[in-house]
């Protein structure tokens, strides 16, 4: 029986555990490029233990960005740049992943500490938003995007295939599509945000048209031997879950058939209004679901920093890897905690020895 502690393979790619760190954007760059508060964060995180880092989400265009302070992967570069991310993480012993992203409606916001808003339109740092159709996100993000022609659909997709390029070429291993949160290609799924009546919109074959294209054109440039993944809301909790909860599991199905390797199962968050259960480890049984239904492996975030429930939710088969995310903010080293608190032997050395050697000693 797999454990927290237990080695995990996809692909070409070995993990030395199952905890993985999800991506979380830092709003710390300036024109989506690396600077020192990137190297120091992700060589941190790194070197605390965990199998596989992901770098938060990255633009694969300037108006793709969250903020103004989102890293992106648009040009060579940001990407020589990222490079050194990909090493540092590699260096300390874990895998480097990244997380490509293109905010759709929800792009062109202010810093969450200053506001987590739309930045006000005649602002200069502000820019034109896109999205499949003209209709508002709500709530603190009211600024109508701009319905995407064709041509601009097929742009994106285009980015998408270029930052995918450009992150194999930097040293990344594991890549990840950002097909949730409300965001571009989440927004395409929903009919929230979703009104086309092309063959982009109406029935949700046609709304899951734009991220099967995305996923196939990238699965062209991203080697076959590598983990290609893919963080998606398969559920909103707006009161039509089971409806949404199958047609996404059916459309993870055809991601699957063209090369999808594990789904990062994640909230739509495409609405503001909705009654998300929040409370400890509340997608495992969601996620277990999607792992049985659509027989693909799974990870999720939301709630699993308890390491007990971390790894009963592997033991448990709900999912082969467990997204620690802001309680590797509070504690970089949390695997150790989690290894010390599952009783593993030598807990100390899940850290690099340099630290486990002095952690071990003079009991
Ligand atoms: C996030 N989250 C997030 N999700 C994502 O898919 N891409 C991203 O770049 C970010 N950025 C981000 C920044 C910060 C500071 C936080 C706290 C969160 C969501 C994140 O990946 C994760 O799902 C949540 O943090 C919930 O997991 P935990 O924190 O309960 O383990």
């Amino acid at each position: 029986m797999a454990d927290l502690f237990s080695s995990f393979k996809l692909k070409d790619i070995s993990l030395k555990n199952r905890i993985a760190i999800p991506p979380m954007c830092q709003y710390m760059a300036d024109d989506g490029l690396v600077n020192d508060w990137h190297k120091a964060h992700y060589a941190t995180l790194a070197r605390g233990g965990s199998g596989l880092v992901i770098v938060e989400a990255t633009a694969v265009s300037p108006e793709g960005r969250i903020t103004p302070h989102c890293l992106g992967l648009w040009n060579d570069e940001q990407a020589e740049q990222l490079r050194e991310i990909a090493e540092l993480i590699k260096s300390a012993g874990a895998t480097p992943g990244i997380q490509i992203a293109h905010a759709g409606r929800k792009a062109s916001a202010n810093v969450p500490w200053e506001g987590d808003d739309h930045i006000p339109e005649h602002d200069s740092r502000a820019w034109q938003t896109i999205a499949p159709s003209a209709i508002e996100f709500g709530a603190e993000l009211p600024r109508v995007p701009k319905e995407m022609s064709i041509d601009e659909i097929k742009r994106v997709q285009h980015d998408f295939v270029q930052a995918a390029r450009r992150a194999y070429e930097a040293g990344f291993e594991w890549l990840e599509l950002h097909f949730a949160h409300g965001y571009l290609a989440q927004s395409f799924t929903s009919s929230h945000s979703n009104l086309r009546t092309d063959e982009y919109g109406g029935s949700y074959g046609n709304r899951a048209r734009f991220s099967r294209e995305t996923l196939s054109a990238v699965r062209e440039v991203w080697p076959e031997i590598l983990p290609l993944t893919a963080r998606f809301g398969v559920i909103e909790f707006d009161g039509n879950d089971e409806e949404t909860l199958s047609e996404s599991i059916q459309l993870v199905k055809e991601w699957r058939q063209l090369g999808l390797d594990m789904l990062s199962v994640s909230v739509g968050f495409t609405i503001p209004d909705t009654n998300i259960p929040w409370g400890p480890a509340f997608m495992a049984p969601i996620a277990q679901r999607v792992r049985n239904e659509a027989e693909i492996p799974v990870s999720s975030a939301w709630g699993f920093g308890t390491p007990k429930l971390a790894d009963q939710a592997v033991r448990n088969e709900q999912l082969d890897l467990a997204m620690i995310g802001r309680a590797h903010l509070e504690n970089p080293n949390w695997p150790y905690q989690a290894a010390k608190e599952l009783g593993k032997d030598q807990p100390a050395w899940v850290l690099p020895a340099p630290y486990a050697h002095w952690l071990s000693r003079y009991k």
